[in-house]
């Protein structure tokens, strides 16, 4: 039996610790799991490697996310009718297309993020500050856009980068800042179904293989193309993403402020921990707290019966901050993916398991790689300063999912070889 927790409904607790509070209430209960009501709603809480398996393993038993996570949230990121809303056949068709785009060999994703950030490097020099959560979501939204065939005008720039930068920042919030992100989506779809419209009238010819050709002229299991709306949903589930990694970044200029060894390391070419770097970043800092699902067939685990539809809510954060998976957690250690490939089931802040069967990130592979190239421009293609400001990562829901809090403020930008004081 598992333990439930006294408070009759936690949901004040929950936005007050946020990212700690499953973990905080396993570690005092000693379980991995624990029964509690959340938005006046029964629901157990799960954590661990082993509960992420039983999360993802097995899709006749769990996966289904309709109705699992608040509309306040799935309105802003996946959507109704995206494939995060389907199971079985249909996902996996479904998720075919998003893998066959993002995780091709020849994915130039990062060489088109590599262009934009060194003609951007040029725009920071001379200015008094430049704040780089801002800047990389703009240089983001230019790489999506170009990437993905969608014809995206320099005027048009910021807003697009307003409307996508929105839809995460608001996710985490309820009240104005979510309306209003919303108000700000129903704009950018407006936007993505005329262009997707365009595509298939042939008013727009995007490249063969990129994400708008390929969600235009997707054909479901039934042979039919996507709806208009659907498709414009997916597209902007590749497009908005790809700008969410800034927060990541983010994370990235923090860690190598910090752990400046790692900064020479790079400097110097030496990339054999990039990518355990770039899986500690993941690792270490918050993005998103958990992840919702509701039970399809009753199962028994940990000593709980899980009954048809229960709401379940597996500790992503907690999880990637579990010492029993991860030595001395709270350390900042890249070599610790040293010779190792991460487990599917420890190294969770996009999901577990397999990408192609389960609900698991399809961006994780273009993710990794656009932070790696991150990396290597902030380490070799530019210097720059960071000036006192509030580099405070909040761990409560109001701030989900969070960034440093001034931004990362950065000045005395210069290309690499020119000389500035450091
Ligand atoms: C290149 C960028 C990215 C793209 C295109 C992308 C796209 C997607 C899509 C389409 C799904 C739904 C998959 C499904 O239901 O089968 C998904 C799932 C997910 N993504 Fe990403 N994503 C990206 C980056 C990120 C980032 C930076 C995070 C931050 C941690 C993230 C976290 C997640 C999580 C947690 C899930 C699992 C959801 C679940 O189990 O229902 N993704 N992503």
């Amino acid at each position: 039996m598992i333990p439930t927790l006294t408070t009759p409904d936690a949901t004040m607790v929950f936005a007050r610790d946020g990212y700690t509070f499953i973990s905080r209430r396993c570690d005092r209960l000693g379980t991995d799991a624990f029964r509690t009501r959340l938005l006046t709603k029964p629901a157990v809480c799960i954590r661990g490697a082993d509960a992420a398996r039983v999360f993802y393993s097995d899709d006749r038993r769990f996966t289904r996310r309709r109705g699992a996570m608040p509309t306040s949230v799935v309105h802003l990121l996946q959507d109704e009718g995206s494939v995060q809303m389907l199971d079985g056949d249909a996902h996996r068709n479904r998720k075919d297309m998003f893998l066959g785009v993002l995780t091709s060999d020849d994915l130039s994703l990062h060489d088109v993020f590599d262009r934009e950030w060194r003609s951007a490097i040029g725009r920071w020099q001379g200015r008094p500050e430049v704040v780089l959560h801002d800047e990389i979501e703009q240089v983001l939204t230019r790489t999506a856009a170009a990437w993905a065939g969608v014809p995206l005008s320099e005027r048009e720039v910021p807003r697009r980068t307003r409307e996508l930068s929105a839809m995460v920042t608001g996710a985490g919030s309820f009240g104005p800042v979510n309306w209003w992100a919303r108000i700000l989506r129903n704009r950018c779809e407006q936007w993505i179904r005329g262009i997707v419209d365009r595509a298939r009238t042939g008013d727009l010819h995007p490249p063969e293989g990129s994400a708008l050709a390929t969600i235009a002229t997707h054909r479901e299991p039934d042979g039919r193309l996507l709806d208009v709306t659907t498709a414009g949903v997916e597209l902007l589930n590749v497009l908005r993403p790809i700008v969410a990694v800034a927060r990541f970044i983010d994370f990235a200029a923090l860690a190598l402020l910090r752990h400046p060894q790692w900064r020479d390391e790079f400097a110097e070419g030496r990339e054999d921990d990039l990518e355990g770097f770039v899986h500690e970043v993941r690792r270490l800092y918050p993005f998103f707290p958990l992840i919702g699902g509701k039970v399809n067939q009753p199962f028994t685990w940990n000593g709980h019966d899980f009954a048809h539809d229960e709401w379940v809510l597996l500790d992503l954060y907690g999880t990637n901050h579990d010492a029993r998976l991860w030595t001395d957690p709270e350390a900042f250690k890249p070599e610790r993916f040293r010779g190792l490939t991460p487990d599917p089931y420890t190294l969770i802040p996009q999901g577990a398991g397999e990408h192609r069967d389960t609900h698991r990130c399809p961006g994780e592979q273009a993710t990794v790689a656009l932070m790696a190239q991150a990396v290597r421009l902030l380490t070799g293609a530019m210097r720059y300063r960071v000036g006192v400001q509030d580099f405070t990562v909040g761990l409560s829901l109001s701030t989900a999912p969070p960034i440093p809090r001034d931004g990362f403020r950065i000045h005395s930008v210069t290309p690499a070889g020119v000389a500035a004081d450091r």
